[in-house]
């Protein structure tokens, strides 16, 4: 791998229940999650990481939470990964259960606050920055302002390239569905970003089950898909479908000079 070149894949929203059979919406959330590691460690080359955006375990059941089986299991599945593994907590999430069972790679805290899971990693020449914009159990997010000021801190000094990672969307897209998932106060991170224009080389939330790329006042916003179920876009409206031809999971390269995002096989 080029050494001015950082590649990672983004997943999201796997909804792993308790048991290896336990379905949701009518499919088998480990077997999906399965044969995205699988192709991820049939890649060409190695990325350098693998980040999911939350909800990783939970919600088979409306406003279900992760349980430790869940957890364990997402453990067994994701540990023959052979790079680095980062985790941001969904609504559905566990943060005690994430840290006990999926430990993010080498990391800085962001914040002194251990009830969030909100930290930085390094890969290559990129700075990672996980958010944790849980608000409760209610499906929309709330970014605390600790993670606002360490971000803005770290914008201030940090010079390389950044990426920033969080579970909910924050960029109204005009989707009504859409935008009432989102983090409620999600101008004040786009006006921090804005303030240090240029300087987030993209954004990777998940929440929405639906791939979507966006792009305001420059800055690139990604969702990836789930790879378990899938939700269709169309403003006021929300369907379910199984899952099929829809891709399963982001490859991402990022250089000095270009963002480039792969599909990971459908029948991965
Ligand atoms: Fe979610």
């Amino acid at each position: 791998m080029p050494e001015d070149v950082v590649t990672f894949v983004h997943l999201s929203d796997t909804h792993l229940g308790s048991t290896y059979d336990a379905e949701y919406y009518g499919t088998k959330p480990a077997v999906e999650l399965e044969r995205v590691v699988a192709a991820i460690n049939a890649l060409p080359e190695a990325p350098d990481f693998v980040v999911h955006t939350g909800d990783i375990c939970g919600g088979a059941e409306v406003d279900s939470q992760g349980t430790k089986e869940g957890y364990q299991l997402a453990r067994q599945i994701v540990s023959t990964l052979k790079v680095p593994f980062y985790a941001v907590a969904g609504n559905h999430d566990s943060v005690p259960l994430i840290r006990r069972f999926l430990p993010p790679g080498l990391h800085q805290p962001l914040v002194s606050d251990r009830t969030r899971l909100a930290y930085t990693f390094r890969a290559r020449f990129l700075t990672g920055v996980i958010l944790d914009a849980r608000e409760g159990p209610g499906p929309a997010g709330f970014l605390p302002d600790d993670q606002l000021e360490a971000l803005d801190a770290l914008l201030s000094m940090e010079r390389g390239p950044v990426c920033i990672f969080l579970h909910f969307p924050f960029l109204p897209i005009g989707v009504g569905w859409v935008d009432e998932l989102a983090v409620k106060n999600g101008e004040a991170l786009q006006s921090l970003l804005g303030r240090h224009h240029g300087r987030v080389r993209g954004s990777f939330f998940g929440h929405i089950h639906s791939p979507l790329f966006v792009t305001t006042d420059g800055l690139l916003a990604v969702s990836a898909p789930s790879p378990a179920i899938h939700f269709r876009l169309h403003p006021g409206m929300l369907f379910a479908t199984i899952p099929g031809s829809h891709p399963k999971a982001w490859h991402v390269t990022l250089s000095n000079k270009a963002t480039r995002i792969l599909s990971l096989a459908p029948n991965c």
